[in-house]
């Protein structure tokens, strides 16, 4: 969400990332997948803690990163997915529904809603948030695109409201609290000793925050890509295993990553992608750009999958690699299925143009389809 989704989109000191290898003032951003690669795995050097706020796990570097990684990777593993399979796909099938074809929609829009859906099932929020939310994803959009840091502070700490209100919802049940993963999260542990509410708000702030946003962009970038690319739809619709679709979902958010960067701070003074960089500084990681490195990937808009996936980055690499990747592809997969078996054909809008989003955002702002 932002300069990046996850970590930084709720928090409000985010610094937009804007020009490329900045000189006297902007952070270092590292552009090729090399530096990229060598900065995410010298986590020594280049430090997690870059936000004034706590920021569980994203914020934490070291033996305590650890700690807390071993909590959240519980939370994603291949039974749970499984489990949680026919959940998401129901919501997907409901919502993809509601359509009455031919009809325009706009990509973005269609997976901002399934994302909130989608998140509500997973995670056991009540059906009354989802409008919040929405509203909450689109003012916090606005809001990293200004760059008003008070603009952005207001709306993280709404946000922040939001979960209190089912957090405490929780406790106060007591005994009777239901049995899904945010009444799980609230009883968790971490060496040994229960996590703090502060802890918690952050790890579900990170997981809702990092999830509305990202999957939103993320299905505006695939299903446009799906438009243009006929061919490539047709055969996606001839019936391929979860793996293919799993590896062209990968490919089409390489060649337009929408998740753009995070930020690193050195722990002491380094020399990288020319740069000769003092301790303390931050430095900017582009998995976007690092995923369009034609000392990589010999023509960037090449599609590829099974070639460029051990080079892909688009869920990060390294100790912070991406915990919530099965989640995500999950529900992206089912996503597409949905769409690919309620149509026949996805098709550019030929009555609305198509908009990016503005940095520090990825993808499209406005992605308009005609769905037959
Ligand atoms: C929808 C598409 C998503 C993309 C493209 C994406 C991408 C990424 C990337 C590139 C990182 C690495 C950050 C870094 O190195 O600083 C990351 C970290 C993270 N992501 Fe995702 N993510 C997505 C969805 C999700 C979802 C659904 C969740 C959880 C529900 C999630 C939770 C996290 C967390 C907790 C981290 C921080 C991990 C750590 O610091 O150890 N992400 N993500």
């Amino acid at each position: 969400m932002t300069e990046h989704l996850p970590a930084d989109s709720a928090t409000p000191d985010v610094a937009p990332s804007g020009c490329p290898v900045a000189h006297g003032g902007g952070p270092v951003t590292l552009t090729s997948h090399a530096d990229v690669v060598t900065a995410a795995h010298d986590d020594a050097t280049f430090s997690n803690a870059v936000s004034r706020f706590l920021q569980v796990p994203n914020g934490l570097d070291g033996d305590e990163h650890t700690a807390f990684r071993g909590v959240i990777d519980r939370y994603f593993t291949p039974e749970r997915m499984a489990t949680l399979e026919p959940v998401v796909q129901k919501v997907a099938v409901d919502l993809v529904a509601q359509l009455s074809l031919p009809e325009r929609v706009d990509a973005v829009v269609l997976g901002s809603w399934f994302a909130v859906q989608a998140q509500s099932a997973w995670l056991g929020w009540p059906a009354e948030l989802e409008q919040p939310l929405l509203t909450w994803m689109g003012d916090n959009q606005a809001a990293t695109r200004s760059g008003d840091r008070e603009r952005t502070a207001e709306v993280a700490a709404r946000f922040d409201a939001i979960i209190r209100s089912v957090t405490d919802a929780r406790r106060a049940a007591g005994d009777a609290a239901p049995d899904d993963v945010t009444t799980e999260l609230v009883r968790d542990t971490v060496g040994g000793r229960p996590l703090t509410d502060e802890e918690i708000v952050s790890i579900l702030r990170n997981w809702t925050g990092g999830d509305l946003g990202s999957m939103a962009l993320c299905a505006g970038v695939v299903l446009t890509y799906l438009a243009d690319h006929p061919d490539l739809q047709a055969h996606l619709r001839t019936g391929v295993s979860d793996a293919e679709l799993d590896a062209v979902l990968d490919e089409i958010l390489r060649i337009d990553d929408p998740f753009v960067s995070n930020r690193r701070r050195t722990t002491r003074p380094t020399a990288i992608a020319g740069h000769e960089v003092p301790a303390g500084e931050v430095v900017v990681l582009s998995w976007t750009q690092a995923n369009r490195d034609p000392q990589v990937f010999d023509d960037p808009d090449h599609f590829d999958p099974f070639t460029h996936a051990p080079h892909n980055l688009v869920w990060g690499t390294g100790r912070h690699v991406c915990p919530g990747r099965p989640l995500a592809t999950l529900e992206l997969r089912v996503l597409i299925r949905a769409v690919l078996d309620a149509t026949t054909a996805i098709e550019p809008d030929p009555r609305r143009g198509r908009a990016r989003s503005e940095p520090p955002l990825g993808g499209y702002a406005v992605a308009p389809l005609l769905l037959r």
